[in-house]
């Protein structure tokens, strides 16, 4: 295990998580009419949400493998990697897509691959390692599309990047929470079918398969969550999340903008991200900040419902507040670490139970 990429691991996590929640808070204040940065609209959104995969998806996926015995890219790696994100998410925020984040994006994509091709071998093992294999591949595929869509002012370049975020979200990062909070894990060419089908279903390709296979992946999620070692709040988030992927491909939801968004952002927020980071109890996996996750998603889809109401201040609000309650359990975080150094060497970090999970 090498310990040097550990240290830049929880570097990248926690610069990423101020950026993007910092970003969020100016986003979210910005479309509730409180305040007008200099910067973009469009281009700070695609520097947040870049970020956020970029520095928090991945890097919190591997820093949730590596508790569970499982080598992160090396030192070096994650060196290239972490700067290629601060270049590219600068040049996102000021030029949205330019030379440099185009050349910071290529690095970034090149490191994802050269993790997941590796994971290819567990595909056909009951394991949530091997989702990644099919699914960064498809991913892979899907930014040329992109680029050629955009490029020509086609809508259908939308509908290919929520395809793209959803296997990325729902094929890297929760599996790998899964697996850190034990999670029992079903054969993963059936969890890669399934991840692949529901990012079609919210993407291009919205038809009765794979609405069926974004179902599956519902059920998936919820029987997954619910029998996983978090906290109740934390495998009823997992529920809601699976519930509302039935939900819409059942057709019981609407996949629009303000709904998806609504998803991803309780999603990441909540089980994924929380279960990456910190599986322990904390502030975190607690009921209340499930609750104030879930006002905050319920007032972003909430337009898509009910008009008239002032949503996009509630959401600014209490989108403040998640922010606010990850910046409480930071400090609480640096102080436990204070004190726990000299305890436990970082290779103990590694190992399962060490005194120094975080
Ligand atoms: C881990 C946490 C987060 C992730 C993974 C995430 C991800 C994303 C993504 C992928 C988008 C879509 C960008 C697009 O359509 O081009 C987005 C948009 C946005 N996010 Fe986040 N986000 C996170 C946290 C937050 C937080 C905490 C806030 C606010 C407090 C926030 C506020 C926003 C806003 C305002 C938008 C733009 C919405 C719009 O265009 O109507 N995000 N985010």
């Amino acid at each position: 295990m090498y310990p040097g990429s550990l240290r830049i691991l929880r570097a990248v996590l926690i610069a990423s998580l101020v950026g993007v929640l910092g970003m969020g808070v100016v986003l979210r204040g910005w479309l509730a009419g409180l305040w007008a940065p200099p910067l973009g609209f469009s281009e700070l959104r695609s520097a947040h949400s870049h970020l956020a995969f970029y520095g928090l998806v991945f890097p919190g996926a591997w820093w949730a493998w590596s508790r569970r015995g499982a080598q992160p890219p090396g030192p070096r790696l994650l060196g290239l990697y972490a700067i290629a994100v601060l270049a590219s998410t600068i040049a996102f925020a000021i030029h949205g897509y330019s030379p440099v984040s185009i050349a910071g994006s290529t690095v970034v994509l090149g490191v994802w691959i050269l993790w997941a091709f590796p994971r290819f071998r567990h595909l056909g093992a009951r394991s949530w390692e091997g989702v990644a294999g099919p699914v960064v591949l498809a991913s892979a595929i899907a930014i040329p599309a992109v680029a050629v869509l955009s490029s020509r002012d086609d809508p259908a370049a939308g509908a290919v990047v929520r395809a793209f975020l959803t296997w990325l979200l729902l094929g890297v990062a929760a599996p790998a929470a899964l697996a850190r909070a034990h999670a029992p894990a079903p054969a993963a060419w059936i969890v890669a079918t399934a991840t692949l089908g529901a990012g079609l279903a919210l993407g291009p390709l919205p038809t009765l398969p794979t609405r069926a296979l974004l179902a599956a992946e519902g059920v998936i999620l919820a029987l997954a969550g619910l029998a996983s070692t978090s906290s109740t709040p934390i495998r009823i988030g997992w529920t809601v999340v699976g519930a509302g992927l039935v939900a819409l491909g059942a057709g019981l939801l609407p996949s629009s903008y303000p709904v998806t968004l609504a998803g991803l952002h309780f999603a990441a927020l909540g089980p994924v991200l929380v279960t990456l980071l910190r599986p322990r109890d904390s502030l975190l996996s607690g009921w209340s900040y499930l609750a104030l996750v879930g006002t905050f998603s319920g007032a972003i889809a909430a337009p898509a419902f009910v008009g008239g109401v002032a949503w996009p201040r509630i959401s600014a609000l209490v989108g403040f507040a998640v922010v606010c309650v990850w910046i409480v359990e930071a400090v609480w975080y640096a102080r436990a670490t204070r004190g726990l150094r000299g305890v436990s060497s970082p290779s103990m970090c590694f190992q399962e139970n060490a005194p120094c999970e975080t």
